[in-house]
């Protein structure tokens, strides 16, 4: 059966429509998903409702599941799945990360091998306020950023690589008051800095995208600081065009797949409680 898919902006993401992810998905129709996921960057599930073992086994067919570094917010019992939320348990600590994503950055670009994607589900979401909605995620599409550069910058960019250090996310979070604790030395042991190609191939489809990120990315490899400053700056601004982006207004039972070879994305935070906010994360490692 052919699936209904509809773009969600110009540049990046569909939607696939009336799919049931919990009973629909057999080989076919994950065949056409598949496809459309590696073209367009970023999926999305309207009305899902998925228990934490149907989302993990729906992530799984994407690839073998990562456990997050956080290990305080994954779930009890279902560690494959990362809380973000800015809910408090009883004693007043937080139940997840109550603060992702609130620079831009593709998930793990701090690791050796990043991960392939990740599925966000909304549990919970702040209501909206007439024509404002709130806890939006902006996406932007990385491949695009890359084709719209000219040659001159394509030239300059070709073999460059870039430090990616999830240390420098976590250090500025601190310093902008986040209550976060300090990473242990064994966090630290597990997210060594690393290098990128500024101009990477995507794994799968060999498309080029320009992987600098805002979130995690601190220099260019080789070159001054001043000079890696001014170049940086000025790929980050073309990767955030919003031309190459989509505004995701969530309502509760989305559930957003976005690949993180050819993606960024940023969290709109706009709210706080009593606006309650409950999204469970997955993230799938690359073959
Ligand atoms: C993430 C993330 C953004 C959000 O889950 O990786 O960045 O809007 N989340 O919750
Ligand atoms: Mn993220």
């Amino acid at each position: 059966m052919a699936l209904k898919v509809r773009p969600l902006a110009p540049a990046i993401g569909a939607e696939i429509v009336d799919f049931d992810l919990a009973t629909d998905l057999d080989d076919d129709s994950f065949a056409q998903i598949e496809s459309v996921f590696n073209d367009r960057g970023l999926l999305l599930f309207r009305k899902q409702r998925l228990s934490e073992q149907q989302h993990i086994d729906v992530s799984r067919r994407f690839g073998p599941l990562q456990d997050h570094v956080l290990k305080p917010y994954l779930i009890p019992g279902y560690p494959q799945i990362l809380r973000i939320t800015n809910l408090l348990d009883k004693d007043g600590q937080p139940m997840g990360i109550g603060d992702a994503g609130l620079f831009w950055h593709s998930d793990t670009s701090y690791r050796r091998d990043p991960c392939r994607c990740s599925l966000l589900y909304a549990i919970e979401v702040p209501a909206r306020d007439g024509e404002r909605s709130y806890g939006d995620t902006l996406f932007a599409s990385l491949t695009e950023a890359y084709d719209a550069l000219d040659e001159g910058t394509r030239r300059q960019i070709d073999g460059l690589s870039a430090e990616h250090s999830y240390g420098k996310h976590y250090a500025r979070m601190q310093a902008a008051g986040s209550k976060r604790p300090d990473l242990t030395d064994e966090q630290k042991r597990e997210v060594p800095k690393v290098m990128h190609p500024v101009a990477r191939p995507h794994p799968i489809t060999r498309r080029k995208a320009l992987y600098v990120n805002d979130g995690y990315t601190t220099h260019i490899q080789g070159m001054a600081p001043a000079e890696s400053d001014a170049l940086l700056e000025r790929l980050v601004a073309q990767t955030i065009r919003p031309e190459f982006s989509y505004r995701h207004r969530w309502n509760e039972g989305d559930l957003l797949i976005w690949d993180n070879s050819s993606t960024q994305h940023l969290a709109i935070a706009d709210y706080a409680l009593p606006q309650r906010r409950l999204m469970h994360r997955t993230t799938v490692l690359a073959a």
